[in-house]
C-alpha cells in the first residue's frame, strides 16, 4: 500500500483527525513515507509545534549556536543600508518564527517612513501567535498580516507584487535545511513574488571549521537534543505512537563532502515502535538512525549559481568580519 492509499483507507474508516486536517494528513503521509524508507527520514517542519518553537528559541540563545547572534549583529550593521537600497513598503518574512531579529530590518524601514505592511509566514501557529503582540505594539500603523502556511508549497497564496517596493526575507539560514533541488523549487516560487524593484533578503550560514559547526548542533546543555527528540513527541501525540524518547540518541555530524551538518536520532537498542493511527509497526536495530534535519553551509559561488538558475541575480552581499555568515540581496533578472 502506498502512503496515499493508506491515508485514504484511514479516512474511509473514520479515524479521528487531530490538529487541522490538512496538517494531520501531511504529517501522516510524511511519517509513513519517511519511516518506511531506507535510511529512515523525517521532514524538519514537524519539529515546530508549540514546544518545538520554544526549544528553537532556546537554541538561538545557546553559547554554541553562533548563527543567530552572528546574523543579528550583521543585520544590525547593514539593516539601514538594505533599507536604503530597497525602501520596502512591505516585508514578507518566510519562516519568521518568533520574529526576534526582524526589527533590525523593520526599524530602519519604519524610520525612513516607508514601511506599510509586514507579512510573517510560518508553519507554526504557536510561533506566529507568540510573535504578534510585540509586533503590533512596536509598529503602530503598520499592517501585520500573518500567514500560517508551508513555504515549500503554499507561496502562491501570498499577495502578488503591487508595485510598491517589497522585501521577501528568509533569515536564520533556514534555506540550508532544504536539499539543493528543494532550494531551486523554493526560489522558483519566490521569483513571482518579486517585482522589478523588489529583493529577496537571504540569510546563509557559511562553511567554516568543524570545531565551530558541530557544537552549534550538539550543545552541552542538551537543548538541541531535546529539540531533535521533540519530533518523536509530536508523532506520539498526533499519530498515537509509542516512541520512548530516551531510547533515541541525538547525533549531529559534519559531512565535509556535502558541506552540511546531518542531524539524526539514533536508536540505542533493537526496538519496535507502534504508530497506531497509521496501523504501522516500525522496527529499529540498535544504532539505526532517522535523518531528521540537514543544515547545509554555503559559499558565495554556490549561492550565486542557485540565484542564476532561478532567474535571480545577486545584487548585494554582506558578511560578518569573521566570514561566518552572509546576508545577500537578490533581484529578478530580465
Ligand atoms: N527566522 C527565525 C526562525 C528560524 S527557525 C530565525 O531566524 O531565528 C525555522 C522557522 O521556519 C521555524 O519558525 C519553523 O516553524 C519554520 N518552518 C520550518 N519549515 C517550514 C515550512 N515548510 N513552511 C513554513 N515555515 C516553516
Ligand atoms: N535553520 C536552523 C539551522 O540550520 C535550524 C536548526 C538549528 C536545527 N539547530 C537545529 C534543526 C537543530 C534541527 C536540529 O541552523
Amino acid at each position: 500500500m502506498t502512503g496515499q492509499d493508506r491515508i485514504q483507507a484511514l479516512a474511509e474508516h473514520g479515524v479521528e483527525i487531530h490538529a487541522f486536517p490538512e496538517s494531520w494528513t501531511a504529517l501522516a503521509a510524511d511519517v509513513l513515507h519517511g519511516l518506511s524508507s531506507t535510511p529512515k527520514t523525517l521532514p524538519p517542519k514537524w519539529f515546530y509545534d508549540a514546544r518545538g518553537s520554544e526549544l528553537f528559541d532556546e537554541i538561538c540563545d545557546l553559547p554554541e549556536y553562533y548563527p543567530t547572534r552572528t546574523e543579528a549583529a550583521l543585520l544590525a550593521d547593514v539593516g539601514a543600508r538594505i533599507a536604503a537600497e530597497v525602501p520596502a513598503a512591505e516585508v514578507i518574512e518566510l519562516g519568521s518564527g518568533s520574529s526576534t531579529k526582524t526589527p533590525l530590518l523593520l526599524d530602519p524601514l519604519r524610520d525612513a517612513g516607508v514601511l506599510r505592511r509586514y507579512v510573517p509566514v510560518d508553519v507554526s501557529a504557536a510561533a506566529i501567535q507568540g510573535a504578534i503582540p510585540a509586533l503590533t505594539a512596536r509598529y503602530p500603523g503598520v499592517e501585520i498580516d500573518a500567514r500560517i502556511c508551508d513555504f515549500t508549497t503554499d507561496l502562491c497564496d501570498l499577495p502578488a507584487p503591487t508595485g510598491a517596493p517589497r522585501i521577501v526575507a528568509f533569515l536564520g539560514s533556514t534555506i540550508g535545511n532544504l536539499q539543493p533541488v528543494e532550494v531551486q523549487a523554493f526560489l522558483a516560487q519566490v521569483r513571482p513574488l518579486l517585482g522589478p524593484h523588489d529583493a529577496l533578503l537571504l540569510g546563509t550560514d557559511l562553511v567554516k571549521d568543524v570545531a565551530v559547526l558541530e557544537p552549534a548542533y550538539d550543545d552541552a546543555a542538551g537543548v538541541t537534543a531535546a529539540f531533535n527528540r521533540n519530533v518523536l513527541a509530536v508523532i506520539n501525540r498526533e499519530l498515537q505512537a509509542d516512541f520512548v524518547l530516551d531510547a533515541f540518541d541525538h547525533d549531529a555530524a559534519w559531512n565535509p563532502v556535502l558541506e552540511r551538518i546531518e542531524i539524526r536520532l539514533r536508536s540505542v537498542c533493537d526496538q519496535v515502535v507502534r504508530i497506531r493511527a497509521l496501523g504501522l509497526e516500525v522496527t529499529f536495530q540498535a544504532g539505526e538512525s532517522i535523518l531528521t534535519e540537514i543544515s547545509r553551509k554555503f559559499r558565495r559561488g554556490g549561492i550565486e549559481r542557485a540565484y542564476a538558475q532561478a532567474g535571480l541575480g545577486l545584487r548585494s552581499w554582506f558578511q560578518d568580519p569573521s566570514a561566518w555568515y552572509a546576508l545577500s540581496l537578490a533581484s529578478i533578472r530580465d
